[in-house]
């Protein structure tokens, strides 16, 4: 256990329990540009974590280290205490249970909501023949989990409103026995009632015992969903805050650099 954690997570017990997934030193550079420096994070148990930064601050980058899209130039990663090599997104995905939820989602249009849910892992009979109906079945289950409500899961993802694509994704996510979900900007392209809509989402995947991160430029949604927030400046972690113990101008201000963080570059 790291000595920066003043924090305690959703769960009432007095003891804070270990996290999940632990990020020590991680930097991290793109030629010239040192995108983290140091960086520690860390995720305790179905907690919802806001991952928080000016453009450029690091935290797509953070994201991507985490689920194996980008090596790391330095530091460590520990899942459940233990040291991990995270080798690409299918290590972090079937090994570790990280999911990322991106802007563009990967889902594939032309297909049926239990079709994107269940993409590439479809129930068959004897591995050959898709299982239609468990299919649907099993869809109609992972979405109830959620309390996503979508007019049929036959209906082509093609045909649904933005909110209900990231609600297609996380689902999809949420069907692969994920259990940490990683959402970059999940929000940016909704309107409010969708936007109202994820933030909804985000709150019941806690309840099935997940844990979130969530990058978002909307602090109005951040402080909705939120247990803590961390705050990322110039690649450096420049501060950490219980949403009850914190306030938007605050958090701005370590954004902005205005209020100074716990890292100084
Ligand atoms: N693939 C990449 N190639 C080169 N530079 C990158 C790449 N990804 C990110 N960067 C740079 O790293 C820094 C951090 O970017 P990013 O993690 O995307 O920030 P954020 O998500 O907080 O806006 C920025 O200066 C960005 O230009
Ligand atoms: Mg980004």
């Amino acid at each position: 256990m790291t000595a920066t954690i003043s924090s305690k997570p959703r769960s009432s017990s007095s003891t804070l329990p270990p996290p999940i997934l632990e990020a020590k030193g991680i930097s991290k550079a793109f030629g010239h540009v040192q995108a983290l420096t140091g960086v520690d994070f860390e995720l305790y148990p179905e907690e919802v974590v806001a991952l928080l930064g000016d453009n450029g601050a690091g935290k797509s980058t953070l994201i991507k280290i985490l689920s194996g899209v980008y090596r790391k130039d330095a530091g460590e990663i520990y899942v459940d205490g233990h040291h991990v090599t995270i080798h690409g997104p299918l290590d972090a995905q079937h090994l570790l249970g990280i999911s990322t939820v991106y802007q563009d989602l990967a889902l594939v249009d032309v297909r049926d909501v239990a079709s994107n849910i269940y993409l590439n892992v479809e129930p068959t009979f004897f591995g050959i023949f898709i299982d239609f109906r468990k299919l649907y079945e099993d869809a109609h289950k992972v979405l109830n989990q959620l309390r996503i409500d979508l007019p049929s899961v036959r209906v082509n993802v093609g045909e649904l409103s933005g909110g209900q694509r990231q609600a297609v994704a996380i689902a999809r996510a949420l069907a692969r026995g994920q259990r940490i979900f990683l959402l970059d900007e999940p929000t940016a392209a909704l309107g409010v009632e969708q936007q109202a809509k994820v933030n909804q989402l985000i709150l019941n995947l806690t309840e099935q015992a997940k844990t979130v991160v969530v990058i978002s430029h909307n602090l109005e949604h951040v402080f909705t969903v939120a247990d803590r927030l961390i705050v990322l400046r110039h690649g450096r972690r420049v501060g950490t805050r219980i949403r009850s113990e914190t306030t938007k101008e605050e958090i701005v201000g370590l954004i902005t650099g205005a209020i100074r963080g716990d890292a100084v570059d």
